[in-house]
């Protein structure tokens, strides 16, 4: 019964056992000064997962942010992700961002991207290292009790089956963090990910800044007609899918709309319908990367 179901409390859980709450707040592009007070509203409107990363720059201010809330952090999952040149610097690049978090653990640690770039020229890609190797380096972390869980992000088909190819991959990673919206719908890669075990969290799950869906008649008109808005239908439509979300947002009034996804659904045929949406766009590209990583095998 649609008016049961509970979103907010919701988990998906891992291929480690882990449960991972399905909707959460992403922290991208929130500026300074803004992000602590954001991932502060979020925990006291019912939040309990956040997603940061070495890359955005903000951790410090998310470990903040946590720690205003007054939620115990055993009840907070916590993601952030490993930052590109730092490839060959597992443990210094774990290191860094709990530090910055002033954390004991995260939740998960992800590889941000497959794409190991060389620190001191950040245009190229090392010649003796790749993703294989950095994994080799993630699967030692579990052990010591500073990651619970891990996994990759940005993978498509063709470098996730050479990642569970290689011999050196004892760990299946626990998630594949990519980009799904209605316009990056990436159905082959979900199922392939689900077939496998992996669990899928859909960033840039509103279609990001300036968010060409925010023009689209479709959805625009679904969601007059149910009373929700725009951005707590396209939430619906991923955690319909089995992905957890991570909308970002610094609007408390905004942040607090996302978490309202209690006790209402989408039909099937209004699923059909946004999944079918004809326009693509994809807002995190590999153009300004040293090596190509989406090979359009995902449709
Ligand atoms: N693994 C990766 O490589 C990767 C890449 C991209 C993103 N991510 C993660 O995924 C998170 C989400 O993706 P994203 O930041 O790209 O974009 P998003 O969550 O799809 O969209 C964020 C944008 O939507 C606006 N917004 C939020 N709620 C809204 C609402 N109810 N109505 C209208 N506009 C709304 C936000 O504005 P305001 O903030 O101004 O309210 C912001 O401009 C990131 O923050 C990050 O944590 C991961």
């Amino acid at each position: 019964m649609a008016q049961d179901l509970q979103w907010t409390k919701k988990t998906f859980t891992l291929n480690t056992g882990a449960k991972i709450p399905a909707v959460g707040l992403g922290t991208w592009q929130s500026k300074p000064n803004e992000v602590r007070e954001a991932v502060k509203a979020a925990l006291l409107a019912g939040y309990r997962h956040i997603d940061t990363a070495l890359a955005y720059g903000n951790e410090n201010e998310v470990g903040q942010g946590i720690k205003d809330s007054g939620v115990p952090r055993s009840e907070i999952w916590v993601t952030t992700k490993l930052d590109n040149p730092w490839h060959k610097r597992v443990e210094e690049g774990i290191t860094s961002s709990l530090k910055s978090l002033d954390m004991d653990y995260v939740d998960l640690y992800l590889i941000h991207w497959p794409s190991s770039t060389d620190p001191d020229d950040l245009k190229k890609h090392y010649p003796d290292w790749d993703f294989i190797k950095t994994w080799q380096e993630m699967q030692k972390l579990p052990a010591s009790g500073r990651v619970k869980n891990i996994g990759v992000s940005n993978f498509g088909i063709r470098n996730m089956e050479k990642l569970l190819n290689d011999p050196s991959c004892k760990t299946t990673p626990a998630v594949n963090q990519i980009e799904l919206h209605p316009n990056c719908p990436s159905p082959k890669l979900v199922d392939y990910c689900k077939e496998k075990g992996i669990h899928c969290t859909a960033y840039s799950c509103l279609g990001s800044t300036n968010s060409p869906l925010a023009k689209d008649a479709t959805l625009m008109k679904m969601a007059e007609n149910k009373g929700k808005t725009p951005a707590q239908v396209l939430l619906m439509w991923g955690l319909q899918r089995g992905t957890s979300v991570i909308p970002k947002s610094v609007t408390a009034s905004r942040i607090e709309a996302n978490f309202q996804l209690d006790g209402w659904s989408l039909t099937d045929e209004e699923m059909k319908q946004l999944s079918s949406l004809p326009d693509r766009f994809k807002v995190c590209g590999d153009a300004w990367l040293p090596v190509k990583v989406f090979f359009g095998d995902d449709e």
